[in-house]
């Protein structure tokens, strides 16, 4: 068992919190923003149930919660104090991490592991120098307590022990980890995602088709085989002289970077930020996160659950 504090507890953050609870680990959470970290045990407990009721964790859990595992701290003192491993969850802001970095290098123990969930950001150069020794990403994919992957990252000057020990770790807690040889911004799964990324956004730009358009093609077409084939795989079974001919005769050029879209951006003016204020791209009715998330958990399970049944190709 392991001490961890979990700094920022939106999205992933009350998620990791509870992933290191569930994997045996005791944890303390804050959050600058107190009513986020407020609302943080019910979106753990939320979960925490969703997982007991498909079986994939103890019952006792639904019923003891999770309270006596994660601690919600109100100072970054208090959550740091004695912990082996911080993960920074916190906004994916340069200016925001370097200050928090600066602040938990004074707070740490000096064998502390400092694991950033940062998407997209070379936050090595934003870690004090002798931090950087005990520094590291650990990425992982949102809810986090049902995708296991998780990117593992070193900076260029990172101990490689201390991405053995969260290698580790990680795996004791039946994760899957990816251990990168150096740090490549977007990871794996990110790049392919931030490619799929581009079209989709053009697509929306140009009005070539609306947003439930795409998703039908994404889950009645490309998903079905995902799942069970990847992408390489696949290609394996399309056969690769299509996949040859394919590149050689696309006839239209990749969407350009432009580091917008003008669908996002008027759904942003409009406050439709997504779930979490019951709208984006889609309109989610008057359900509160908690409802939303534990729709998506309890479908999200029963695939997880048939998948594993089924189980991957041979000979991949
Ligand atoms: N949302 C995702 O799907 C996802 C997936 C993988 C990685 N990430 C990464 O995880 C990190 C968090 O993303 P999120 O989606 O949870 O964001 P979020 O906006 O939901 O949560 C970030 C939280 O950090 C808090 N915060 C800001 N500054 C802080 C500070 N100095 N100390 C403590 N708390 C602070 C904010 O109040 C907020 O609650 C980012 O680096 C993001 O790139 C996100």
């Amino acid at each position: 068992m392991t001490d961890v504090a979990v700094i920022g507890a939106g999205t992933m953050g009350h998620a990791l919190a509870l992933v290191f609870a569930l994997g045996g680990h005791m944890v303390r959470l804050t959050d600058s923003n107190p009513e986020t970290l407020r609302r943080a045990p019910a979106l753990m407990q939320t979960a925490v149930e969703t997982l007991a009721e498909a079986g994939e964790v103890d019952a006792a859990w639904k019923e003891n919660g999770i309270g006596q595992f994660v601690r919600c701290c109100d100072t970054l003192a208090e959550t740091v104090a004695g912990a082996a491993i911080v993960v920074e969850a916190i906004i994916e802001r340069q200016d925001a991490k370097h200050t928090l970095y600066e602040q938990l290098d004074r707070l740490m123990g000096p064998d502390a592991i400092l694991a950033s969930n940062t998407s997209n950001l070379d936050i090595f150069p934003l870690v004090p120098e002798a931090r950087q020794k005990n520094t590291m990403v650990a990425h992982w994919y949102t809810p986090p307590y049902l995708c296991d992957l998780v990117d593992l990252c070193p900076g260029p000057r990172t101990d490689p022990a201390i991405v053995e020990t969260i290698r580790g770790t990680v795996a004791a807690m039946g994760k899957v980890p990816v251990v990168f040889k150096k740090m490549v911004q977007g990871y794996v799964a990110n790049r392919i995602q931030a490619a799929i990324g581009l079209e989709v956004f053009r697509l929306l730009d140009e009005g070539v088709v609306t947003a439930k358009d795409i998703d039908d093609s994404v889950i009645h077409g490309l998903a079905l085989r995902m799942p069970i084939l990847g992408i390489i795989a696949k290609a394996d079974f399309t056969g690769l002289a299509l996949m040859q001919q394919g590149l050689a005769n696309r006839s239209y050029t990749p969407p350009p970077v432009t580091g917008r879209s003008e669908a996002l951006d008027h759904l942003m003016d409009q406050g439709r930020s997504g779930v979490m204020v019951g709208k984006g791209f889609f309109d989610w009715g008057d359900r509160t996160p908690e409802e939303l998330f534990r729709e998506r958990d309890r479908k999200l399970l029963k695939l997880k659950q048939a998948l594993r049944a089924i189980g991957p190709m041979e000979g991949t």
